[in-house]
């Protein structure tokens, strides 16, 4: 179930997920919460974890012109951890919509929604499904649980390149 934080410009947070779906679709974000009736494992293949929600994902893709899904699996053991952790760190946007269903764990998406002044942060666990516009300035940490797993979706094999967009937004909320 996911926790929506305000972060600026006044700190609130949100738990009920028919407001917070509707507070993100207000900003472009689509927002979901789909089945996740399958128990995963840690060692469980990503073809294993792409078959047990085919049934879900399936359809929406078909529907919104997706060719490719994997699926990103780590917990603390993962080598390289705080490495996988920086490459998403940074405030960045795709030049496609980044699509995640969290189906194990959970991670926090960022938002700088400069427009309307905010600043938001979105603690996605299992269950939750998300579609970030194309060019949406943001960043996702797994920090603190480092245990997530999540299957991405893809237009293009090249849309989910991260262009940086170096305005160090996400330094000022570390912490928060
Ligand atoms: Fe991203």
């Amino acid at each position: 179930m996911a926790i929506l934080t305000i972060l600026d410009p006044i700190k609130k947070e949100i738990t009920l997920a028919s407001e917070i779906k509707k507070f993100m679709n207000e900003r472009g974000i689509i927002f979901e919460q789909w089945h996740t009736e399958h128990p995963l494992n840690d060692s469980d293949s990503q073809e294993t974890i792409l078959k047990a929600y085919n049934h879900e994902l399936a359809p929406y893709m078909k529907n919104h012109g997706y060719i490719n899904a994997d699926v990103i699996n780590v917990h603390k053991e993962t080598p390289n951890i705080e490495a996988i952790r920086s490459k998403f760190l940074s405030e960045h946007t795709h030049a496609e919509d980044e699509v995640r269903f969290f189906v194990d764990g959970e991670g926090q998406f960022f938002f700088n929604l400069a427009d309307r002044g905010e600043v938001i942060r979105l603690l996605c666990q299992k269950g939750d499904f998300i579609s970030v516009p194309k060019g949406c300035p943001h960043w996702f940490d797994l920090a603190p649980k480092y245990h997530v797993k999540a299957i991405r979706i893809f237009q293009t094999p090249e849309g989910w390149v991260a262009n940086y967009t170096q305005s160090g937004t996400e330094k000022k909320y570390i912490n928060e």
